[in-house]
């Protein structure tokens, strides 16, 4: 069976061609002020200049030349050669100096240890299917004192049908299954159509995060929701499941649980 990675390098190419959602560059008012518009939440510590970031599946043209502008010195990783075309475009309009690798998220040997003093990621670790792996590839090149920004799918958006059944949303797919979701084939707001997604459950995303040596400091989800929207769309429904959880994790100097195990530290 072909490997997820290589079909949703072709979904994600496509859909950057043909200009779909989640494929938009970084706007001319996004650039008048651009820690403002990556900083929304206030979650980034200090100044970005000369700070060396990882945008991790950030591709586009949107999160990377931003915080180029900012001061930052930026390497974005992602699975699809266009979605990184759109940010070498960008900063070549701008002049901005930009690192691209065409890579999976979770395979990162390119990356030394240390090297990063943020890594951030938008909502895209759903298209891999073990979220451990790409935990501790973020962990071992994020330099102790680290800051890990994310974005995910919580489990219920990729669960729950996309129309309402009869009102409120019926969860059809298994909290563990080990496969993908059945690929969508309309066009839904919450998934990204024929893509392949995966579950990642609460203990993965959460406490994966702690197991990899990370401690939380924040955790928001993201408002989407209108109780005055229209049945079956992405605003409805999001009243009912917050696609999305925003995470500001932060990683640490004490080894993660298994290397303190094998390490013959005792944990109280
Ligand atoms: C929702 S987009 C996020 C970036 C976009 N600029 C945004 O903010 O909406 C998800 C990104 O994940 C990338 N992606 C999918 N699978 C990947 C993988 N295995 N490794 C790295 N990137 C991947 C896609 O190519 C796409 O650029």
């Amino acid at each position: 069976m072909e490997i997820a990675q290589d079909h949703n390098r072709r979904v994600w190419d496509e859909r950057a061609r043909q200009g779909l959602l989640h494929t938009r560059t970084a706007r001319d008012d996004e650039f008048d002020d651009p820690l403002k518009a990556i900083n929304g939440r206030g979650w980034i510590d200090g100044e970005l200049a000369g700070k060396h970031v990882l945008c991790l599946a950030g591709g586009g043209g949107l999160q990377a030349p931003l915080y180029a502008a900012a001061g930052a010195m930026v390497t974005v990783v992602d699975i699809s050669p266009e979605m990184l075309e759109q940010d070498r475009r960008v900063a070549r309009e701008r002049a901005l100096e930009l690192q691209t690798i065409a890579t999976s998220m979770d395979d990162l040997p390119m990356l030394a240890n240390a090297s990063f003093d943020i890594v951030t990621q938008p909502v895209s670790t759903c298209y891999v299917p073990s979220l451990a792996k790409v935990y501790d590839e973020i962990a071992r090149v994020l330099r102790v004192g680290g800051q890990y920004l994310s974005q995910h799918k919580q489990p219920a958006n990729l669960q729950a049908a996309p129309t309402p059944f009869p009102s409120g949303y019926a969860v059809t797919e298994d909290y563990y299954a080990k496969g993908p979701v059945p690929p969508m084939h309309g066009e839904f707001e919450h998934r990204e159509k024929g893509a392949l997604e995966f579950v990642h459950r609460w203990e993965e995303i959460v406490g994966g995060l702690c197991r990899s040596g990370f401690v939380i400091e924040d955790l928001a989800e993201p408002k989407h929701g209108d109780p005055a929207a229209e049945p079956g769309t992405f605003r409805h429904r999001s009243q009912y499941i917050p696609p999305y959880v925003a995470i500001k994790a932060r990683r640490t100097a004490t080894p993660p649980l298994g290397q303190a195990a094998t390490a013959g530290i005792v944990i109280p």
